[in-house]
């Protein structure tokens, strides 16, 4: 049997070690395994190489993929899709393992509606907004690399007495908020997954203020709805024009770095996992983690239902920052 491999979409933290585990998977089984760079696009291109157990060493603890990834676009019209498929032919690859996130699983079910060939998909993201599993590949790097960069920001705050709105990413989920804003004490966390009520949050600024508790770290998902950092930190400004605000992005740096241990655990326990139901016959499934347990969960339910928070969480956040 030949297989191939490829990352799509955002790149995450342990999307090599994910790649590591399939390539000796494949070598320990005899199997041959095919890299297809920049994920669907370089599929549509042909950029396929055949990989050794040697292309994977040294690469568990780094951040990245060497497959490297892409969002294409042309993957999703037909002829795209057609010329992908007619690579794969030509390469005669007959089953896919695919590492990535909402995007990669959207793409999936497309392609597969139209061809057939046998897939396992595994969920690498930072934005941990995929069913079926516990955790995704990147997002344990993500929040640890978000709560460093807090801290230091808590650090500069508390020496200046500043009030500071701290963006991360996710998407349209809120989990990396939550969970950085839970770690470094946020006095504030607005997610998407609930509706922003700006006005509590200016009333627990304003007592915050008159119990002359300084330093306000307000840590705000990038999908939430009352629009992100700028309108949030404007709307602050309006109310309380002397207090010294200011606004960090932390953008891209929570997708890159060495990934943390749980990452690459993850990584290495579904690349496995993902090759053994390959073969086995298990497809067009994602391979995932609930309660410790591999599970396998059909594509377009990946990627269906929404992401709950549940409200406890939501109630403690409020009771930890009075
Ligand atoms: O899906 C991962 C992610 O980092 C999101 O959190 C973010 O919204 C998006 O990708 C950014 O995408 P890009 O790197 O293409 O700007």
């Amino acid at each position: 049997m030949r297989i191939g491999i490829l990352t799509s979409g955002g790149d995450s933290p342990g999307m090599n070690a994910a790649i590591r585990a399939v390539v000796r998977t494949c070598v320990y089984h005899k199997i041959e395994v095919y890299g297809i760079r920049r994920g669907y696009q370089g599929m549509i291109e042909g950029d396929i190489f055949k990989m050794e157990t040697t292309d994977v060493s040294n690469i568990i603890q780094r951040g990245g993929t060497i497959l490297k990834t892409a969002r294409s676009k042309e993957f999703m019209t037909e002829e795209g899709m057609q010329k992908a498929y007619d690579a794969l032919q030509l390469h005669g690859i007959e089953g896919l393992i695919l590492i990535g996130g909402d995007g990669t699983f959207r793409g999936a079910v497309h392609f597969f509606e139209r061809f057939t060939v046998p897939a396992v998909g595994l969920p690498g993201t930072i934005d941990k907004d995929l069913s079926g599993t516990d955790f995704t590949i990147g997002y344990d790097t993500a929040v640890n690399t978000a709560v460093q960069a807090i801290d230091k920001i808590r650090d500069t705050a508390e020496a200046h007495d500043r009030l500071f709105v701290v963006e991360v990413m996710g998407r349209d989920a809120g989990y990396i908020a939550l969970n950085s804003g839970i770690a470094c004490g946020a006095e504030d966390i607005l997610i998407p997954e609930q509706v922003t009520n700006m006005d509590d949050v200016l009333e627990r600024i304003d007592h915050d203020e008159k119990r002359k508790k300084t330093v306000h770290i307000i840590v705000t998902a990038e999908g939430d709805d009352f629009g992100g950092s700028k309108e949030i930190t404007q709307t602050i400004k309006d109310r309380f024009p002397d207090k010294d605000v200011r606004m960090c992005v932390l953008g891209h740096i929570q997708r890159g770095g060495s990934p943390t241990y749980a990452d690459r655990v993850l990584a290495s326990r579904l690349g496995y996992a993902a090759v053994e139901a390959l073969l086995a016959g298990n497809t067009q499934v994602m391979a995932g983690i609930m309660n410790d347990k591999v599970v396998y969960t059909p594509f377009a339910n990946v990627i269906k239902e929404e992401a709950a928070i549940s409200d406890d969480m939501l109630e403690m956040i409020r009771v930890l920052s009075v």
